[in-house]
């Protein structure tokens, strides 16, 4: 069985830090959000993936050599400067795809432990074109929602309502099961909407499906989404770390390889830290996740932040709640970043120009 994984997005909610790398390139919990779905699909028994991206995110996942679990890996490519949107691509990838078998497509966004297996079975027993995996949320407004019969059949669905007009709250998993007979309706070459434009055309023929599910899924759209699907694995995972001597480690916590941090420093709840980062003395953090390299100094506090690849933190700092530094910025000694402030990639901020320098990408 073939999926296809939607990955050629702009991402443009995780902004600074998607400047410099794709969203299924986003680190959960030390790995990149990619190396999970290998994982998963090729546990449920796929064989083939598909990666539907631009030049600029192929030549990441490349950089990355993720361990592909004995998938077979095949790239198709939105043509530059021309994105294709969520349905564009499933087209451009016919040929890879073929048309002899349902097939899987799936948001490169997603991490979920739902059953891919019991999906394709799903939808092979109906005369569905499309399956859609569909979870239930407290705020629907912010995804595709879906109203469904006793048998499955799906029988209106709106992209975005506003949350007082939504019908239910069941919401567009981002994960479908797709007849070849998809192709006859996404035009070639251009860009189209698999929300917008097919799946509201395959409702009035009747041939759109959906499948409940309750287990885990969680997308990592946004930074407070992102930061929470780490935290959620991190409790999943509970507290593999022991406790060292000369700092606190308080878990849950994930520190990964060649990661030196100094005396006296406190390490968690709810950190992440990458291979190869450094901290020193006195550091405190808590609720966030430092990609890797990044260099941290002493008597420094970080709190429910997210701090990108080779990025600079001086001594006596603050990163209070929801900052997002990007990759290669420096903060310099003494700086004290207020909430919600984003850093562009290789930025320098002091305490003298930081009012000025924030939240300009
Ligand atoms: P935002 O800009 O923050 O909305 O993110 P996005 O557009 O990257 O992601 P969105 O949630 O809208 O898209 C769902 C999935 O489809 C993500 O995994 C995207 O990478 C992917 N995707 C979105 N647009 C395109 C596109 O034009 N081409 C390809 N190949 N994939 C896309």
């Amino acid at each position: 069985m073939k999926a296809v994984i939607l990955a050629g997005g702009f991402a443009t909610r995780l902004r600074p830090l998607s400047c410099t790398r794709p969203k299924t390139l986003f680190p959960i919990v030390n790995k990149p959000l990619l190396q999970h779905i290998y994982e998963k699909l090729a546990k449920d028994g796929i064989t083939e993936v598909i990666l539907a991206v631009n030049q600029q995110t192929a030549l990441s996942i490349r950089q990355q050599r993720i361990p592909k679990h004995g998938l077979t890996v095949k790239y198709s490519y939105d043509p530059p400067k021309k994105p294709l949107g969520t349905a564009g691509p499933i087209k451009k990838a016919e040929k890879l795809i073929g048309n002899t078998e349902p097939f899987l497509v799936i948001n490169g966004d997603i991490l979920t432990n739902f059953s891919y297996t019991e999906l394709i079975e799903k939808h092979k027993q109906t005369n569905a074109t499309a399956t859609i995996a569909l979870t239930k949320v407290d705020d629907p407004s912010r995804y595709g929602v879906a109203q469904i019969t006793k048998d499955t059949r799906i029988t209106q669905f709106i992209e975005k309502p506003p949350k007082e007009t939504a019908p239910t709250n069941l919401i567009n998993a981002g994960i479908y099961a797709l007849n070849p007979k998809i192709f006859q309706y996404i035009p070639r070459g251009k860009a189209v909407s698999m929300e917008r434009e097919i799946f509201p055309k395959l409702v009035t023929e009747g041939t759109l499906y959906g499948h409940i599910t309750s287990d885990l899924w969680i997308d990592i759209g946004k930074p407070e989404e992102y930061l929470q699907t780490n935290k959620l694995l991190l409790d999943i995972a509970g507290s593999k770390q022991k406790t060292p001597r000369k700092y606190q480690l308080n878990n849950p916590a994930a520190i990964d390889k060649k990661v030196k941090i100094g005396d006296q420093s406190t390490i968690g709840p709810y950190a992440v830290i990458g291979r190869n980062v450094t901290i020193g003395k006195n550091t405190r953090i808590n609720n966030t996740i430092i990609f890797p390299h990044t260099q941290i100094d002493d008597n420094t506090t970080i709190t429910h932040a997210i701090i990108g690849e080779n990025a600079k933190i001086g001594k006596n700092v603050t990163i209070n709640k929801n900052c997002i530094i990007a990759d290669h910025a420096r903060i310099k000694d003494n700086t004290t970043l207020p909430e919600n402030t984003s850093i562009c990639p290789a930025k320098e901020i002091t305490p003298q120009n930081i009012l000025k320098t924030k939240n300009t990408c």
